[in-house]
């Protein structure tokens, strides 16, 4: 039986790296997804090319910024005008931003804060009606191995992550008695198209950076989105029905 059969499933970030691997492994569990990205055509790609890969994938790409707190009423109502239900929320969507924090602008602090961490408040609260009439409910928040492990350059980044686990107990203690479990992941290092694109100016390609040893973690590589998608996918299944409150470290065993 797949494992999310039947189950209703809203991803955030749904087109980029870790947010498309997990759509395209939910839609091959069986579950319906909304796909909501405020990159619209990368959202269609991703879309088009998980429905081709994937037999029988009912998806709902929403081209939305979750930036904007009216957002979230809107995923939620076109999601039970779709499918009529709600079972799974990940709320994944993030930016980076490498100001130090001596020379770290408001703007840039109120972009981060707003759709790295206020948006998954904002969508969690208007799902939670939902989440809870599904009886078994779950929130998966991506968070981050920097959450744990902060660095020198990416203060306002990891901050809203270390957010994000605060949110994320606060949340599975408050909604506990309503059948919702909510949990964290943190993934490290994960090669997505977002890094691809980074290191490409420093003539890195995709295949070096498969092959090249690194030093953030013990493992020495890159993760694949598809295994950060794995433990995002046993969070939001039945199989993990004790799990709440919890953070699972994805990140090859981050050095400090
Ligand atoms: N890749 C990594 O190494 C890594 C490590 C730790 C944590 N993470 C976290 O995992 C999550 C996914 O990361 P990724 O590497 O797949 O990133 P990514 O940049 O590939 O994907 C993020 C997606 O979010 C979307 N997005 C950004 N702002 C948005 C907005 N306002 N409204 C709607 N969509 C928006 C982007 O268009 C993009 O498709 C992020 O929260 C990131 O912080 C990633």
């Amino acid at each position: 039986m797949p494992r999310l059969q039947g189950k209703v499933a809203i991803i955030t970030g749904g087109a980029g790296g870790i947010g498309a691997a997990t759509a395209e492994l939910f839609a091959e569990e069986g579950a319906r997804v909304v796909l909501v990205d405020i990159d619209r055509e990368a959202l269609e790609a991703v879309t088009s090319g998980i429905a081709a890969r994937v037999a029988g994938a009912e998806l709902l790409p929403l081209a939305l910024d979750v930036g904007q707190e009216s957002t979230a009423t809107t995923i939620v109502a076109e999601t039970l005008a779709r499918f009529g239900a709600i079972d799974v929320l990940v709320n994944n969507a993030g930016i980076r931003s490498y100001e130090p924090l001596h020379e770290a602008k408001a703007e840039t602090w109120q972009k981060i804060l707003s759709v790295n961490l206020l948006s998954y408040a904002y969508l969690a609260r208007e799902a939670l009606p939902a989440l809870r009439a599904s009886g078994k409910g779950a929130i998966v928040n991506i968070s981050s191995t920097h959450a744990f492990n902060p660095r020198a350059g990416m203060g306002q980044y990891d901050v809203a992550k270390a957010g994000i686990i605060s949110l994320t107990k606060t949340l599975a203690f408050e909604e506990v008695g309503h059948g919702v479990r909510v949990n964290a992941v943190c993934p490290g290092l994960t090669l997505t198209p977002f890094h691809v694109r980074r290191f490409a100016p420093q003539g890195k390609t995709e295949q070096d950076m498969r092959t090249e040893t690194v030093t953030h973690n013990i493992q020495g590589r890159w993760a694949d989105p598809r295994e950060i998608a794995y433990p995002i996918l046993w969070l939001a299944s039945d199989e993990a029905s004790v799990m709440t409150a919890s953070v699972i470290m994805a990140d090859g065993g981050t050095r400090v």
